[in-house]
């Protein structure tokens, strides 16, 4: 729910690029989505998908396909909402 959204700086995305073991995470209109168990079934195949890990997926999605609709498709993938660097995550 709502209540365990976290707090993502800009570091944190970046770091969570989905290499070395580490989650997959993407932004997208500023809310941060754990896409790691989506990418075997992103029928635009994995290593596309792969290009938005750690960063924001925004303008790659918006290229490629503007009638997908992320926030439905991905929901339950949601982690959290991008902050500033100087705002504390929590
Ligand atoms: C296709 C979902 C991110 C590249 C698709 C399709 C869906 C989808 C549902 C099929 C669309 C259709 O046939 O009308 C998503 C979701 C994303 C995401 C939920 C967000 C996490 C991306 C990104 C890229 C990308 C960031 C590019 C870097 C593609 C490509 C296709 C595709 C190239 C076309 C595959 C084809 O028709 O051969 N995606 N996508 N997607 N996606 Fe994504």
């Amino acid at each position: 729910g709502v209540s365990s959204l976290i707090r993502v700086t800009p570091d944190m995305l970046k770091h969570n690029n989905g290499r070395k073991r580490k989650p997959a995470w993407s932004s997208y209109q500023g809310k941060v989505y754990n896409i790691t168990p989506y990418l075997p079934f992103h029928p635009g195949g994995e290593g596309e998908l792969r290009r938005a890990a750690g960063k924001d997926g925004g303008k790659l999605f918006m290229e490629v396909h503007p009638w997908v609709n992320w926030e439905n498709m991905l929901g339950e993938c949601l982690v959290g909402i991008m902050v500033s660097e100087e705002q504390a995550p929590i």
